[in-house]
């Protein structure tokens, strides 16, 4: 994969990446203005969907930076027979994380890792399913690949992997969808949110492909695009 692009001008200078997260007003925050929310319902419940279509029936689904587990509550509503790991760094979403999943409390268990160091996990069993949405995009090109192939690790032959991330447009395409987005949107009442840091602009979608696929991965697809946002799958080799 090629180096990737700075983040350009209308992200901020990087101060300390991540950081913002393990500060619990910083996530209050973003918890209230997390405007993206709605629009992540679908590629979700799509994700439940095609794994379902392949008769998957997971035992243990991994939610890597998890954050408030949104992800993480479709798989487990979808699947009864499944236990989810929660991961994330942040004790700030961890304490979220266990009210907002309290209903499947008996089903998770809850692990705070890095996901750049993902051989930290302590995983009972091999893995049906990984997911993770909204954090590899701060991942430079390399450790976005060590971190697809720590993902590959996880699983057992046969299993998925979806990445449901922000994805650099090409072209004038990120001015577009971020000038109808706003008028998408309800204007922000309040102070702004203070944006969290980019090392570099964010994978692009053949970025994400290659990476998947370079790591192991097969049966590599798009499954879904709105706006900058992808839901990216593929599963390890079938035995
Ligand atoms: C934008 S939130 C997304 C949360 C959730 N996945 C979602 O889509 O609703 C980013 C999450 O990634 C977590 N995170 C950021 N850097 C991380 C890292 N290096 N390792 C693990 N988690 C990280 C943050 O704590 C936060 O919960």
């Amino acid at each position: 994969m090629h180096e990737r692009q700075t983040a350009g001008p209308t992200v901020p200078e990087p101060a300390d990446p991540g950081k913002n997260w393990q500060d619990h007003d910083y996530v209050a925050t973003w918890m209230d203005r997390d405007q993206h929310k709605a629009l992540l319902d679908f590629p979700r419940a799509l994700t439940a969907a095609i794994l379902a279509d392949d008769e998957v029936d997971p035992r243990l689904i991994v939610d890597i930076a998890s954050g408030p587990g949104d992800y993480l509550a479709v798989m487990l509503m979808q699947f009864p027979h499944a236990r989810g790991l929660w991961a994330d760094s942040s004790p700030a979403m961890l304490d979220v994380a266990r009210e907002k999943l309290a209903h499947f409390a008996d089903r998770i268990d809850f692990q705070l890792v890095d996901m750049k160091s993902l051989g930290e996990l302590d995983v009972p069993s091999s893995t049906d399913v990984v997911v993770t949405s909204r954090a590899a995009h701060h991942l430079s090109n390399e450790e976005l690949l060590t971190f697809y192939a720590s993902c590959l690790g996880l699983l057992r032959p046969g299993g998925w992997m979806a990445n449901l991330d922000h994805t650099q447009p090409p072209g004038t395409w990120k001015e577009r969808y971020k000038r109808v987005r706003r008028r998408d949107q309800a204007p922000r009442q309040g102070p702004e949110l203070p944006s969290h840091t980019h090392d570099q602009a964010p994978p692009t979608v053949a970025e994400h492909l290659e990476g998947m696929t370079a790591a192991g991965f097969c049966d590599v697809e798009l499954v879904w695009k709105t706006y900058h946002t992808g839901l990216f799958m593929g599963r390890r080799e079938p035995s």
